[in-house]
Parts: structure tokens; C-alpha cells; sequence
């Protein structure tokens, strides 16, 4: 974790790393996300955006989904990607930090779901990121959180880890698999 860089870089190798973690887990995470058809979502820190394409794909012809991602070639990679799939169009792909989230007029308060996989623990002030999507998110709408706790704890931030659990219990949020009971 850094200010501005980011631990795993963004060559060609760890996108190849990324793409294969998405193939284990985007089945799982879809499944906890619950997205119906219609959902508007946030996925922050998308990368590139393999699962926020699923996303989209869940919430169909009449949902919104945008993508927000703070390095320009993971968000080159991903419309690549998007293009070899033949889903060009499908996510609204936004470069900017999760800590200012690019969102247009109307946009806070208006998400569903506001969503973030494997970013929290990249970013120096997690609390802050969570401040934002909770601020992004509709009335009653749902915010979901999926970091590598392992992460926190092994890079020395174990207080950073209860300080964002303390947060997303505070707002509501539902933890769901390897999180409970911990
Ligand atoms: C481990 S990847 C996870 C990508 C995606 N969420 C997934 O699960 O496949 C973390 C991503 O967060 C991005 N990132 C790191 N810090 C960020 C920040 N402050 N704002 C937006 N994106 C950030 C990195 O560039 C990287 O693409």
C-alpha cells in the first residue's frame, strides 16, 4: 500500500494474476452481490472490470452499472477486454480515485449497490473510502464489502481493519461468509 502507487502494479503479469482470481471468485461474489434486474451499481476500484461486467450483466437492459478505477491502464486493459467479449457499452468505466468519487449530478444517493472488492486494503484510509460509497448509496440501498482481512493484518494494520468493520457495522452492513464471527 502506498499514496499514490498501488502494491501489485498494473503490468502485464498482474493483470494476468487478476483475470485468473476473477475467474475462482466471480461466481461467489455475484452471489453474495444478490444484484436484481434493474440495480443501479458502484463498483469502486473495478480494476478490470471483469466482475463489474458480470454486474452489469445481473442487472440487465434496465440497471446502470459504473465502474470506477484509479489507474488509466487497468481501465485501457479493461475496455479491451470488454471489446474481446463483445460488451462494449455494458459498464460506464470512470477513471478516478475512490476517495472522490467521479460521480455525476444526481448520482450521490442514488445506488442501490455500491460495491468495492479488494481495494479496502489498498488504500490508507479505508474508513474514508466507506464514508464515500455509504454517501453514494440510495436511502436503504446496500454497500458491500470484500477485502482480504488476511491483507490488514499481515501489511501491520489490524487497527485500520476494526476501524472500517466498526464503520460498516455502524451503516448497517450485512457481513456475509468468511467475515462472520470474525
Ligand atoms: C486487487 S485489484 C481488484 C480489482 C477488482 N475490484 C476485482 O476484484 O477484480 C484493486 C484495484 O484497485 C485500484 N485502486 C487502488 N487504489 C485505488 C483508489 N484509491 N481509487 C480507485 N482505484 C484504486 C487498483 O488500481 C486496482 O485495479
Amino acid at each position: 500500500m502506498t499514496d499514490d502507487g498501488y502494491i501489485h502494479g498494473t503490468g502485464a503479469p498482474e493483470q494476468a494474476r487478476l483475470g485468473l482470481m476473477n475467474r475462482i471468485l466471480n461466481e461467489g461474489s455475484l452471489r453474495e452481490l444478490a444484484v436484481r434486474p434493474g440495480d443501479r451499481v458502484l463498483d469502486v476500484g473495478c480494476g478490470l472490470a471483469e466482475l463489474t461486467r458480470a454486474i452489469a450483466s445481473a442487472a440487465g437492459l434496465s440497471g446502470r452499472v459504473v465502474g470506477v478505477e484509479r489507474s488509466r491502464e487497468q481501465i485501457e486493459a479493461a475496455l479491451a477486454l470488454a471489446r474481446e467479449a463483445g460488451e462494449e457499452g455494458l459498464v460506464d468505466l470512470r477513471e478516478g480515485d475512490a476517495l472522490r468519487l467521479p460521480l455525476a449530478e444526481g448520482e450521490p444517493g442514488s445506488f442501490d449497490v455500491v460495491h468495492a472488492r479488494f481495494l479496502l486494503e489498498h488504500v490508507r484510509d479505508p474508513l474514508a473510502v466507506v464514508r464515500g460509497m455509504v454517501l453514494a448509496a440510495r436511502p436503504g440501498g446496500r454497500i458491500v464489502l470484500d477485502a482480504a482481512l488476511d491483507a490488514f493484518e499481515a501489511w501491520g494494520r489490524r487497527e485500520d481493519a476494526a476501524m472500517w468493520f466498526a464503520m460498516a457495522c455502524a451503516e448497517g452492513v450485512r457481513l456475509t461468509g468468511a467475515l462472520e464471527g470474525r
